[in-house]
């Protein structure tokens, strides 16, 4: 991703109209953000250490952030990627300065929260896990109102063409879908035009085409060279649009690369899951033999494998089961997810809807 544009630059900014297909352009004026404030490249836009969050409840502490350290670069789409309860909007409330750690450094753009509040939160864009408007307000009152809380911003009308609301300009927002709330809430966070962007979760709910609406979103504000932080449970979310992320769980992060380097550590690119007729047991040792297999992941009844190459693994484990005269009931392949990595580093599926195969 491009590093940021130098420091108090006046510049024009393009935005994709998502209603028209055409581009849309405003001119945006911000300090853009470094560890020390200055405009060197490849600087922090956040940085923390030793970060902990202990909610109190009646049957002991909850542990939601348990000693994270993150540094998270200017000018990249970063994800804390999660199941439920990881501790990822937790951790995203902090750095927006919406709650206190109970210990641990937190530097954001390089300031703090408690000295530098109204400077930082005149740099960012916070769109939160759950956003209720006014129900009354149309979508255009709604964005002038959060372009108020700015110094300098973008025009209203340009942001709303930019997240393809210019239709429904004067429609009450209690009218709106899901899907178009969810893009106000984000057009909300673009007004101020900032350096740094919060989004928690920004997709949740939504029908495809509405997510893939949000993702274009993010792709455009990433193409100015602005910093993106993301939290999702959805790992094609983060496979798509994060350069790094950052597996949460437990509020502890369990890796940390690009999804390319997070899925290359797994050994193979593609995973072969096939299972056999009930009673039928194939041998570890036999597996591990076949050429191409890097992996074993045996679960009751099914097997996946992780592979190199498939059109090799795949004709040595057919060949195999004729062998033990095993009669094959299903066999898939594809490759290999974010959500491999975090079932082999925990044992776990990132979703609670996802279950184990029988
Ligand atoms: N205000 C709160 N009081 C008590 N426990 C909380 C509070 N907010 C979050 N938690 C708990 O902290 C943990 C992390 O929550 P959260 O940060 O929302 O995770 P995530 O966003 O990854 O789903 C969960 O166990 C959650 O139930
Ligand atoms: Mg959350």
């Amino acid at each position: 991703m491009c590093p940021a544009p130098a420091r108090k630059m006046h510049r024009r900014v393009q935005w994709p109209d998502a209603e028209a297909g055409t581009a849309v352009s405003a001119t945006g004026a911000r300090a853009t953000g470094t560890m020390d404030g200055g405009g060197a490249a490849g600087t922090l836009a956040v940085r923390c250490t030793a970060l902990t969050k202990h909610y109190p409840s009646k049957s002991g502490p909850v542990h939601a952030v348990n000693g994270l350290d993150l540094e998270i670069r200017t000018g990249e789409c970063f994800g804390l990627l999660g199941p439920n309860g990881a501790g990822k909007t937790t951790t995203i409330e902090i750095f927006e300065g919406l709650l206190a750690p109970t210990a641990g450094d937190v530097e954001v753009l390089g300031r703090r929260w408690g000295r530098h509040d109204d400077d930082l939160r005149q740099r960012l864009g916070i769109s939160l896990q759950e956003t209720r408007f006014q129900e009354k307000l149309s979508v255009l009152e709604v964005l002038r109102l959060f372009r108020s809380f700015y110094r300098r911003g973008l025009e209203p009308a340009d942001v709303m063409a930019s997240v393809g609301l210019s239709e429904k300009s004067s429609a009450w927002v209690g009218r709106l879908s899901g899907g178009q709330r969810q893009r106000l809430a984000v057009a909300c966070a673009l007004v101020g035009d900032p350096e740094l962007l919060f989004l928690d979760e920004p997709t949740t709910g939504l029908d495809p085409q509405s997510r893939r609406q949000i993702w274009e979103i993010v792709r455009a504000f990433a193409r100015l060279g602005r910093t993106i932080v993301i939290t999702t449970h959805y790992m094609d979310e983060a496979e798509r649009l994060c350069d790094r992320v950052a597996i949460v769980d437990r509020g502890r992060v369990i890796a940390l690369g690009s999804p390319k380097d997070l899925i290359t550590s797994m050994g193979g690119a593609h995973v072969i899951e096939f299972s056999c007729a009930p009673g039928a047991a194939l041998n570890h040792d036999d597996l591990a033999a076949l050429p191409a297999v890097q992996g074993i992941a045996a679960g009751a009844g099914d097997t996946a494998l992780t592979v190199s190459e498939p059109h090799v693994a795949i004709p040595a484990l057919l060949a195999l089961l004729q062998r033990r005269r095993l009669d094959l009931l299903r066999l898939t392949t594809r490759h290999v997810s974010l959500e491999d990595v975090f079932m082999h580093l925990t044992g776990r599926h990132l979703r609670d809807d996802d279950v184990s195969p029988a």
